[in-house]
C-alpha cells in the first residue's frame, strides 16, 4: 500500500507517538490540572511541555498563549467568532478551505462584511490585492499558509507586514504547513495561528491549537465554550487569563501526549530537512507527470512556491474513477474531489468535478513516488 493522503492526515506516525500515548494510558491516565495528585501533576506536566515545544517551533515568547483545540477548524472558529463583531470587515483569499469560508459566510449573515480576493489559476495571491481591499472598518485578514488543493504557498510575510502597517489582525490557517514549513509568529507578523496536530506535526487526530499573539486582547475575545478549568473554581464566571479562558472541560491529554512526541520528532529531524525531503520527491512526481501528455497538473511548479501536495487530472477520467483505480489496482491511497475547498477549485478551474490529490510526508519514499508515476502510466495504457 502507498499512502498519499497526508494532507488529510499524516500516516504512518512516528512509532514514538504511539508509544507516548500508550505510556500515558498505562502509567498516567489522570485528569491534568484538576486533582493535585501525582498522576494529575504528571498529566499537566506533559501538557505544559507540549505548549513549550510548540512555542519553540512557532517562536512564541509566552507558551500560555497557545490554546489547545480539537483541530485547525475549531481554532479558526474560536479566532473568528471570538473577535469579529457585526459591522467589521474581513479580507480573505479565494483559495481558502471551508474551515475558513464556512465560518466567514456565517459571520456575513450576522452583519460582517467579507472581501474575497481572487487568486491566480495556480492559486497564487498578489499581496497588493489584499492591500487594495483595506477600508476603515477592516478588522482582520485571514489566509491559509498553503492550499490543501494545489499546495500553493501564500505570501505570509508580505501580508503580515501589510496587516501590521494598517493595524489589522492577521489570522493564519497553518493546517497544511505547521511542521513542514518554518513559521515565526513575530517575523511573519502573525496575530493568530491556527494549527492542527495530526498532519505535519505527526500527532493523533483530535489535537490542534490556536496561538494568540501579544497584540490580541484575550479579555475581549469570546470563548467558544465555557466551563470547568480546574482554576478559580470558587467563581461561576469564566477565568479571563490564558490558556484557561479558552480551554474548558477535560482536555485530550492522551492526544496531547502523542502530539508532544510528534513535535519532538519534527524538531529532531528538523523542519528544513523534512521540507527538503518532501520538495525533492514532489519535484520528481511533477517531472514524471509532465512526461505524460494526458495529465493536467495544477499549482506552481517551482518548489519555493509550494508544499508537497499536488493536484492533477487525467484526460477522460473523473477524479473519483482515477482514485478508485489507483486504490484497487495499485494500492495507492489518495483523495479525489473538492477537498472541502470549493472556492479553491473554482479559482483553478476544476469546480465541480475537482482533482486527484497526492500529498506526501516525511515518510514517503523515493520508491513510492516512482511506483506512483508508473501506476498512472499503467492505468493509462489499460484505458487505451
Ligand atoms: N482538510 C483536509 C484535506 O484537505 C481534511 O484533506
Amino acid at each position: 500500500m502507498i499512502y498519499l493522503d497526508n494532507a488529510a492526515t499524516s500516516w504512518p506516525k512516528p512509532p514514538e507517538v504511539k508509544e507516548a500515548m500508550v505510556r500515558f494510558m498505562e502509567e498516567i491516565g489522570a485528569n491534568p490540572g484538576r486533582s493535585g495528585h501525582l498522576l494529575s501533576i504528571e498529566a499537566a506536566r506533559i501538557i505544559y511541555e507540549t505548549r513549550e515545544i510548540l512555542s519553540t517551533l512557532f517562536n512564541v515568547k509566552d507558551s500560555s498563549r497557545i490554546v489547545f483545540t480539537l483541530n485547525a477548524t475549531e481554532s479558526i472558529n474560536l479566532a473568528l467568532k471570538g473577535l469579529i463583531r457585526p459591522g467589521d470587515h474581513i479580507i480573505t483569499s479565494s483559495m481558502e478551505h471551508n474551515s475558513v469560508m464556512r465560518p466567514l459566510r456565517d459571520l456575513e449573515k450576522k452583519g460582517v462584511e467579507l472581501s474575497v480576493v481572487p487568486c491566480s489559476p495556480k492559486g497564487e495571491l498578489d499581496s497588493r490585492d489584499i492591500e487594495k481591499k483595506i477600508q476603515s472598518r477592516t478588522r482582520m485578514i485571514v489566509l491559509n499558509h498553503a492550499s490543501n488543493v494545489t499546495g500553493t504557498l501564500l505570501p505570509l510575510r508580505e501580508v503580515g507586514r501589510i496587516a501590521g502597517e494598517h493595524g489589522l489582525l492577521f489570522l493564519v490557517d497553518a493546517a497544511q504547513t505547521a511542521g513542514v514549513y518554518p513559521i515565526d509568529m513575530e517575523n511573519d507578523g502573525i496575530d493568530l495561528l491556527a494549527f492542527t496536530g495530526h498532519k505535519s506535526l505527526y500527532g493523533p487526530q483530535g489535537t490542534g491549537g490556536l496561538v494568540i499573539g501579544e497584540r490580541v486582547n484575550e479579555k475581549e475575545m469570546i470563548p467558544l465554550k465555557h466551563g470547568g478549568t480546574g482554576s478559580r473554581s470558587e467563581f461561576e464566571e469564566q477565568p479571563d487569563f490564558l490558556p484557561d479562558r479558552f480551554e474548558s472541560g477535560t482536555p485530550n491529554a492522551v492526544g496531547i501526549a502523542g502530539l508532544l512526541a510528534g513535535v519532538r520528532f519534527v524538531l529532531k529531524q528538523g523542519v528544513e530537512p523534512i521540507r527538503r525531503h518532501e520538495s525533492c520527491l514532489i519535484e520528481k512526481l511533477i517531472e514524471g507527470f509532465k512526461e505524460i501528455p494526458q495529465i493536467t497538473l495544477y499549482g506552481p511548479e517551482e518548489m519555493k512556491d509550494r508544499i508537497a501536495t499536488l493536484s492533477f487530472n487525467i484526460e477522460n477520467l473523473s477524479p473519483s474513477e482515477v482514485a478508485s483505480l489507483l486504490e484497487e489496482e495499485f494500492g495507492i491511497l489518495c483523495r479525489p474531489g473538492l477537498h472541502c475547498a470549493p472556492s479553491a477549485h473554482r479559482t483553478i478551474g476544476t469546480f465541480p468535478k475537482g482533482t486527484v490529490r497526492f500529498s506526501l510526508s516525511a515518510f514517503t519514499s523515493d520508491g513510492e513516488v516512482k511506483q506512483s508515476i508508473e501506476a498512472v502510466r499503467h492505468l493509462l495504457h489499460q484505458k487505451d
